[in-house]
């Protein structure tokens, strides 16, 4: 397959950036989108130019690190998936493609497309610990939790913590990450010593840290990649409210 590629260099944080234009004429329909840019690299560095810098690291949709905008979507066109789980064959032969890194206040460029995305490791860091010992496993019935509430706990627990909702989202918000881990540790036996204090900690973190505020645009869950619902925005919105009812 050919494919016309438009790519944001940025040579440094604060260098300008722009879209150069880069064309590729034998990349495998079953190739994934990372592959590709490898494929561009290999080329690039054949002709003694400097590589795109790209995220990536398990290659497998698990680890959150690859994060492009492919023709204005976070992680392209394919619902539910990730950039590295994208493959070329969900677009045309000839096809221009334009690729971008994530666009967030909170997320600042390092270098062409890979961004600083630390502030997501500053909301964990202001959640804090749970107190609840570790050590080996107890009794599987010795900590009853409702079917429902281990299930809705385990589906937030998905999140990658890749960031794709807050580059799909207007206000640049990073409620979807931050209500992904409010839930999943809400939900359950183990998270319920430091609950409110949790809540406070990330909520203060994520406005320290730039992100934006929520408007219920609903454009995160859209662009997630494992699908995290917006039900955990309203479950952050409710554990906030009781936690600063008890702080003040
Ligand atoms: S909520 Fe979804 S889009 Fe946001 S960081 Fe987690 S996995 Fe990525
Ligand atoms: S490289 Fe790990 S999720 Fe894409």
């Amino acid at each position: 397959m050919k494919f016309s590629l438009r790519i944001w260099r940025q040579p440094s944080a604060d260098a300008e950036g722009r879209m150069v234009t880069y064309v590729l004429d034998d990349i495998s329909e079953d190739a994934s989108f990372l592959e590709m840019l490898d494929v561009l690299n290999e080329q690039l560095i054949a002709e003694g130019e400097d590589p795109v810098a790209f995220d990536h690291d398990c290659r497998e949709g698990i680890c959150g690190a690859c994060s492009l905008v492919i023709d204005g979507q976070p992680h392209g066109p394919q619902a539910a998936t990730t950039t590295c789980q994208l493959h070329m064959r969900k677009f045309k032969d000839g096809d221009l493609i334009d690729i971008e890194p994530w666009r967030a206040g909170a997320f600042p460029v390092v270098r062409d497309l890979v961004v600083d995305r630390t502030a997501f490791d500053r909301i964990i860091q202001a959640g804090g610990y749970i107190s609840a010992p570790t050590g080996t496993a107890p009794e599987a019935h010795s900590v009853p939790v409702p079917k429902q509430d281990a299930d809705a706990a385990f589906t937030a627990a998905a999140c990658i913590g890749c960031g794709a909702c807050v580059a799909a989202c207007p206000n640049g918000s990073g409620m979807l990450f931050m209500a992904a881990k409010v839930a999943h540790l809400g939900l359950m036996p183990q998270g319920q010593p430091e609950r409110h204090t949790r809540v406070l900690g990330m909520v203060a973190e994520h406005d320290a840290s730039g992100f934006g505020g929520c408007t219920n645009a609903g454009e995160c869950s859209a662009a997630c990649p494992k699908e995290i619902g917006l039900d955990v925005i309203g479950q952050l919105n409710r554990d906030f409210r009781k936690a600063a009812v008890r702080a003040a």
